[in-house]
Order: structure tokens, then C-alpha cells, then sequence
């Protein structure tokens, strides 16, 4: 076709309480949104990041495709968790071919898992005459595969299986166009688990994926006020009429004591980090907060007075063209956080065509 249209290709994330996906068009510095879906997924659809209802999840995906009229028939989508491994090595300088060989020995001491049992990919980030350092990323075979499969059920080609957080950073860089010596965190607190990102400029400095998230605050409140688990989400978000009857000094000590969880996981990962680099100019200067797990009432505040850091909220369409006639803003903003990967997966989607 001369004058065809280009194939699009859209973002698909998989997060373990909903589905999201968007659509963008145009060329890398001049995107515009096309599509943009979100659906929620019951409750235990993914359990340990493990997709255990294939259907629901393949169910879900053909719905919002045809709610939202995304034609892709390929996607982009990502994994993240225990199963996936990322981690900046440092080698003796050697050309790509020598590297090539060499990866998976050089690979095997940093990945705790059988290297037959997972899909290794790696990157080189800098070299110079006496060292290369490559950033490596392996992820389980298995959570490739059900990921793939439950993909594969809605009609859908997985073109490229990501890992959230590069998609995170992806959609960092297409919105905030880094200079070189930004060094910001990107945190994305999801249902069950959170991304953290430190990047200076376009290049990760260090990564961490913690099983904390946004569901860790329902499960407390669940558990200790006997609620249900839609009962503990609505008082989590502060409907009023969900807390009736609830003591508010009952549910602001359980709150807090999942937030000092969280913060104290993120000053970890910073420690980690530190221990890492010992050079002034890598020292964090904000947090860029994304997911739906930030959105809890006083959270971002909260983590920056405990982190003693700037906290800013991450706009996944700062730098991407809306027709509001199109998506209501409103909507839009209200969503903004839980659309940071999906667009992010969607930028690689484009960066595929
Ligand atoms: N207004 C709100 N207040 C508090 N929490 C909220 C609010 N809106 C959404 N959440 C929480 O955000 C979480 C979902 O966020 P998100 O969609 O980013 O996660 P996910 O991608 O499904 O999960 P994961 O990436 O961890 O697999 C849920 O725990 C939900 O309760
Ligand atoms: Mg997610």
C-alpha cells in the first residue's frame, strides 16, 4: 500500500488490578493520543504477578478494544516483579562480538535463577577504552509465557514483551526531556508492586521492583476492621459513606503504619543505591510519582517529608498532543497516574512502526 496508514501499535499493561492501554500516533516528538482504555480486573485475576485467569484477562483486553475502538492487532506490553532481574554491570572493555558470546557468563553471577529458565536481554550503556557497562535485564521464561498466552487469547500479536520499568522511563523521557545531569526517581506504586527507577538524564542508574503497593493498604484495613475487600477499597479512597460507622482513629493508625512500610522500602533502595555510587552528581534531586497507589490521600506528602525529598506528580501527557473534545480532561487527570506505563509501552509501540 503506498499511502497506507502505518501499523499501529499499542500499549498493553497488565497491572494485577487493571488493565490499561493507549494508542498514540505521529512521529517521536510530535505524538498525539489516538486511543486510551482502563479497565479494572476482579479481585486474585493475577496473584504473585502469575496470571491465573487467562480468560478474564484476555476477556478484558477485547473489551476495552472495543470500547475504546483500538484496532492494533499488535501490542507492547511488560512485565515486573520478583521474576524480572535488571542489573548494570561493569565489564572489561571487549567489542560486540566478544560480548555477544560472553553475556550469558558474565550474566549468570548476577541472575539467581537458572539461566535456562529465563529470557536474557542487555543493552550497553557506556564504553571507553577500559570498560563496558551493560545493563542486563533477564525475566522468568514462564511469566513471559502466561503473559504472552493471555495476550495471545484476545487476538492480540505481543510484538514486544518490555519490563514496566523502562516503560516508566520511556514515558519520562518522551514527556520531561531530561538534560543529562537530572537525576530524578521515578516511583510508580501500583496494587502490589512498586517501581523504582533513579535516572540521570535518559541512562538508569539503578532499579528495584518492591512487592509493596496500593492493595497493601486495603488488605490492612480488611483484615483489621472486617471489611470487604470493596468495602476496605472505598475507605482507603475516602468515600464518607463507606467509613460510617468506622472510627476515624481506627483507620488513620493502620494507614500509617503501610506508609511508614512504603517509605521505608524506598530509603532502602536509596541506601542500596547509595552504596553503589559514591559521585555528588548522582544525588536524587525529586521524585516523580506515578501509579495508582499514589493517588492515597496525603501519600506524596507523606513520602516526601519522610524521604526529605521533593515529590512531584509524573503528567504521562505532558508532551502528547489530547483533542479534549475527544477525552474529557477531567477523566484524563483523574487517571494520569495509572497511565504512566501503559504510555510508555505505547512510545516503544511507536518507536516500533
Ligand atoms: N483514589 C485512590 N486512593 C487511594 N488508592 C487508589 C486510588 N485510586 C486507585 N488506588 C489504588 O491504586 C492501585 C492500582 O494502581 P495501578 O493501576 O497503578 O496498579 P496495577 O498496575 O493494577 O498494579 P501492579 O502494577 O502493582 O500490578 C490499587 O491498589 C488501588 O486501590
Ligand atoms: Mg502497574
Amino acid at each position: 500500500m503506498l499511502f497506507g496508514k502505518k501499523k499501529s501499535v499499542a500499549g498493553l499493561d497488565v497491572g494485577s488490578s487493571s488493565i490499561k492501554m493507549v494508542e498514540l500516533q505521529g512521529k517521536m516528538n510530535n505524538l498525539s493520543l489516538l486511543s486510551l482504555g482502563f479497565e479494572n480486573l476482579p479481585d486474585d485475576t493475577i496473584v504473585d504477578g502469575q496470571i491465573m485467569e487467562l480468560n478474564v484477562v484476555s476477556d478484558v483486553i477485547q473489551n476495552i478494544c472495543k470500547n475504546h475502538s483500538i484496532s492494533a492487532n499488535q501490542v507492547v506490553t511488560g512485565v515486573s516483579g520478583h521474576s524480572v532481574i535488571i542489573k548494570n554491570i561493569i565489564l572489561p572493555s571487549m567489542g560486540s562480538d566478544e560480548l555477544e558470546e560472553s553475556i550469558d557468563w558474565h550474566a549468570e553471577e548476577h541472575i539467581p535463577y537458572d539461566l535456562s529458565d529465563v529470557n536474557l536481554d542487555y543493552q550497553v550503556t557506556s564504553e571507553d577504552s577500559e570498560v563496558t557497562q551493560v545493563l542486563i535485564a533477564a525475566c522468568k521464561k514462564e511469566r513471559i509465557d502466561n503473559m504472552k498466552q493471555a495476550v495471545q487469547l484476545a487476538g492480540k500479536q505481543p510484538v514486544v514483551i518490555d519490563v514496566d520499568t523502562f516503560a516508566l522511563q520511556n514515558c519520562y523521557e518522551v514527556n520531561y526531556q531530561p538534560d543529562e545531569s537530572q537525576v530524578v526517581t521515578l516511583l510508580n506504586i501500583g496494587a502490589s508492586t512498586m517501581n523504582v527507577n533513579i535516572v540521570k538524564g535518559t541512562r538508569s542508574l539503578f532499579t528495584r521492583d518492591i512487592t509493596v503497593g496500593g492493595s497493601q493498604f486495603t488488605d490492612v484495613l480488611q483484615r483489621s476492621l472486617g471489611l470487604s475487600f470493596q468495602q476496605a477499597e472505598a475507605v482507603k479512597r475516602g468515600v464518607a459513606e463507606a467509613a460510617e460507622g468506622i472510627e476515624e482513629t481506627a483507620i488513620e493508625p493502620l494507614m500509617d503504619n503501610v506508609t511508614d512500610l512504603v517509605a521505608m522500602e524506598i530509603q532502602k533502595t536509596f541506601d542500596f543505591y547509595r552504596a553503589t555510587t559514591d559521585d555528588s552528581e548522582t544525588v536524587v534531586q525529586k521524585i516523580l510519582l506515578s501509579g495508582g497507589g499514589s493517588k492515597l490521600q496525603g501519600l506524596a506528602e507523606d513520602l516526601s517529608a519522610k524521604l526529605e525529598l521533593p515529590v512531584e506528580v509524573l503528567d504521562p501527557f505532558r508532551n502528547i498532543k489530547v483533542d479534549t473534545r475527544k477525552f474529557d480532561p477531567d477523566y484524563l487527570s483523574e487517571i494520569m497516574p495509572e497511565m504512566a506505563v501503559a504510555v510508555g509501552l505505547a512510545v516503544r509501540g511507536v518507536e516500533l512502526r
